[in-house]
């Protein structure tokens, strides 16, 4: 495995003002790639830059938010040159562990945006870009929500089941012209991630807390990043519409 495998590459990573997200623009500028992170958090987002700078590297952050459109365009205009070898697809919320008789519209709409129409956006602008490159990897960061729906409310478990089925209709669609796609399946990772994590339905959450006992261990952000840099590598140029867990073992 070479460290500088991202020299000359550029990675658009959502999220990239805390956690998962974090983490990767930070690895990926540390083994050279040209980032572009882009997050609603400001001062998530500074502190990102921060990292990578105090590592000697630049990056280049735009605030924006993944579900709006426009901000898309802002975000996809900061590429170089409209170059983009690795589009990261990190930024995702939960939902408040709300099982579908409590959930909300508001709720399930800010999900499914977030979680869902920001990767499809994200994707949908990129891929042009890939294609006309002659290739590029996608990864995405979904759940073992994706999996089981004993870990979360049912807006996200959807949200991160539909991820996968984005993934992998990506990685057919697209693998003629050299892209592939990818998804990660994070079991719990210590992040900031709580701010919508924090249960609203006791009986929901009763009930699923039994599953949590399967948890072998809480990963750290880094843990998932590097995977995220290995899949979105030139190594893993045989690997296309896998879904990867990294979750201890949880779901084994
Ligand atoms: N932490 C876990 O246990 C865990 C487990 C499985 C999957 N995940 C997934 O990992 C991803 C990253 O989450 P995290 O745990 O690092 O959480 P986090 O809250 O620490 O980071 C998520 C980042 O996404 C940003 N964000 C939220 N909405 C956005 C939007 N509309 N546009 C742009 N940025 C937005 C937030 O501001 C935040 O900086 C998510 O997709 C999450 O579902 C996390």
């Amino acid at each position: 495995m070479s460290e500088q495998r991202y020299e000359g590459r550029v990675a658009l990573v959502t999220g990239a003002g805390s956690g998962i997200g974090q983490a990767v623009a930070v690895r990926l500028a540390t083994e050279g790639a040209y980032v572009v992170g882009c997050d609603v958090d400001a001062d998530g987002l500074a502190e990102t830059e921060k990292q990578i700078v105090d590592a000697g590297r630049t990056a280049v952050t735009v605030i924006g938010d993944v579900s709006v459109q426009a901000d898309v365009e802002r975000i996809v205009a900061a590429l170089p040159d409209g170059r983009i070898d690795l589009l990261a697809n990190v930024a995702g919320i939960m939902d408040f562990f709300l099982p579908v008789t409590e959930v909300d519209d508001a709720t399930w709409e800010r999900v499914m945006a977030v979680n869902v129409t920001g990767p499809m956006r994200l994707s949908r602008a990129v891929l042009p870009l890939m294609r006309t490159a002659g290739g590029g990897a996608i990864v995405n960061v979904a759940s073992i929500g994706g999996l089981t729906g004993a870990v979360a409310g049912t807006a996200y478990v959807t949200s991160k089941h539909a991820l996968i089925g984005m993934t992998r209709s990506i990685a057919v669609l697209y693998a003629a012209d050299g892209i592939r796609a990818t998804a990660i399946c994070p079991g719990g990772v210590e992040t900031n991630i709580g701010r919508t994590a924090v249960p609203k339905v006791p009986w929901a959450y009763e009930r699923l807390s039994t599953s949590f006992a399967r948890s072998t261990r809480t990963a750290q952000p880094d843990e998932i990043a590097t995977l995220v840099s290995w899949l979105g590598s030139a190594e893993a140029v045989n690997v296309n519409g896998a879904v990867v867990t990294s979750d201890g073992g949880f779901t084994a």
